[in-house]
């Protein structure tokens, strides 16, 4: 039975935009958990993996672009955290597809936990007015 993380008002940024990205990174996080307990391993490890980079590319350059507008010194800490997941999200997505088999829970176990305290332990107390 697949645990489905759902956006709660708690996670509000005050920043609409932002919300909104963060409602569809849970959303990516859910399917891809989903279609892992389902069999779809190579769907989850490539094509939602695709899905989740070119939408964290998008989201973290808004979430940057935003800290930058409100000249927040936090600003290059933060980005280093967004590089730091692009880059791990990278690695898994360059694997081959046997490896990506072997440790996909893994790979969605580290989606959930990174994103999610993301979202609630770096990105709402930065722009929580
Ligand atoms: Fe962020």
């Amino acid at each position: 039975m697949t645990i489905l993380y759902e956006w709660k008002p708690e996670y509000s940024t005050g920043v609409d935009a932002i919300d909104e990205d963060h409602k569809m990174i849970f959303s990516l996080i859910n399917q891809f958990k989903h279609s892992v307990e389902n069999g779809e391993h190579e769907f989850a490890s490539s094509e939602l993996l695709d899905k989740l980079i070119d939408y964290v590319n998008f989201h973290f350059a808004r979430e940057e672009n935003k800290m930058s507008e409100r000249g927040l010194a936090s600003l290059t800490d933060h980005q280093y955290l967004h590089e730091d997941l692009k880059f791990q999200v990278i690695a898994f997505r360059s694997m081959e597809e046997q490896e990506k088999a072997a440790i996909i829970g893994e790979i969605g176990s580290f989606l959930e936990d990174w994103l999610i305290n993301h979202i609630i332990k770096v990105d709402v107390p930065t722009f929580r007015p």
